[in-house]
């Protein structure tokens, strides 16, 4: 198979057509057969429970091209149950958890000309979504659902790689307390669109969002999980029940405890502390994000430089970034289960 011809060193996080899209859709109370088609173009009612009422939700995660040219997806089972967990909770039918993992099997498979080349730094992006399709003008579920699946390579989600960003703490919320926030909803990023425009027009990368309840607590990004280092080389995780359960975090945690035989504390952390400097470095960390190092997190003109600096990633944040990209591009041997191979 012949790859694209690409500058695969130089992608950005951008969307671009891939050959193949996988389509199934929902009616009469059941899934059809599915498959992959070549049209990238929906027609839908304009009364379509999406563009409605935003009934959507969605997911992500990666292929890569293994040191020894398989390509290979990490965790989509994990995908699979969070995907299930967030169409429940919109009222949205469930696309059976093994049939998605084929389906992303199928579309990469169908794409695996646009997978990036081992060495490049890039991987091919999967994003999964499910959507009701039907008309609804009462507040209230469709009754037909689309589930698709497109492909597109990417690059570093920020620009410059692994160089370290300055984030700041937002003064809008993201997600309410028993509200949408633990589950991967288009909803909870729209609502974040015009608080990243703000950021990013003020010069920041990212914001952090608080706890929406007492505004104490880190929550995490628009679209990663936060970890931070302690003074005692913990490594450090944000509890609520209001974050996505990130499948990077989930993994990393696993990696310390097990690949670098570190101490992990999962709890809730205030603002507070990284004012008064408890952490030694912090990170974003997402299936985009992979571990993108935070130099500087900006409080309402108060400029709190972590000691990592903004020069370079952390000596911990490298090990962890260094160990988990090392099992998605095969130099190191997986956990059970994690890698699934494609070709
Ligand atoms: N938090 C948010 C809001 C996200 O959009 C993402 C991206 O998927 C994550 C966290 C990281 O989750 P994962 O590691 O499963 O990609
Ligand atoms: C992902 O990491 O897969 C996401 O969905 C985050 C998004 C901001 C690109």
């Amino acid at each position: 198979m012949e790859k694209k011809n690409l500058d695969w060193s130089n992608l950005g996080f951008g969307y671009m057509k891939t050959d193949k899209r996988y389509v199934s859709n929902y009616a009469h109370g059941a899934w059809d057969e599915g498959g992959l088609i070549d049209d990238d173009m929906i027609v839908m009612s304009e009364d379509a429970g999406v563009l409605q009422y935003s009934q959507s939700v969605f997911e992500g995660l990666k292929a890569y091209t293994t040191q020894d040219g398989h390509i290979v997806c990490f965790r989509p089972d994990l995908n699979a149950s969070r995907m299930a967990d967030s169409a429940r909770r919109l009222e949205i039918p469930v696309f059976p958890e093994d049939r998605f993992v084929d389906a992303v099997v199928e579309t990469v498979r169908g794409n695996a000309a646009w997978v990036p080349p081992y060495g490049t730094g890039a991987s091919l992006y999967i994003r999964p979504y499910t959507f009701g399709i039907s008309p609804v003008i009462g507040v209230k579920p469709a009754e037909n659902y689309q589930f698709r699946i497109f492909t597109t390579p990417v690059g570093p989600y920020f620009k410059g790689g692994a160089k370290p960003i300055r984030v700041k703490i937002s003064d809008f919320d993201r997600a309410a307390p028993r509200g949408t926030g633990n589950i991967k909803a288009g909803l909870n990023y729209a609502m974040s669109l015009h608080a990243i425009v703000t950021a990013h027009n003020e010069g920041f990368a990212e914001n952090i969002y608080l706890d929406p309840a007492t505004r104490t607590k880190i929550e995490e990004t628009g679209g990663a999980n936060i970890i931070f280092v302690d003074r005692d080389d913990n490594l450090v995780v944000c509890k609520s029940d209001s974050i996505l359960p990130s499948i990077t975090r989930r993994s990393l945690v696993y990696v310390a405890e097990h690949y670098l035989h570190m101490n992990v504390v999962e709890r809730e952390v205030y603002l507070e502390e990284v004012e008064n400097e408890n952490f030694k470095e912090c990170g974003l960390c997402g299936t985009a994000a992979v571990i993108s190092p935070i130099g500087a997190i900006n409080d309402h003109g108060k400029e709190i430089v972590l000691p990592s600096g903004m020069d370079s990633m952390g000596p911990v944040m490298q090990e962890l970034y260094d160990t988990l990209t090392g099992i998605q591009y095969g130099r190191i041997e997986a956990p059970e289960g994690w890698i699934k191979v494609i070709e």
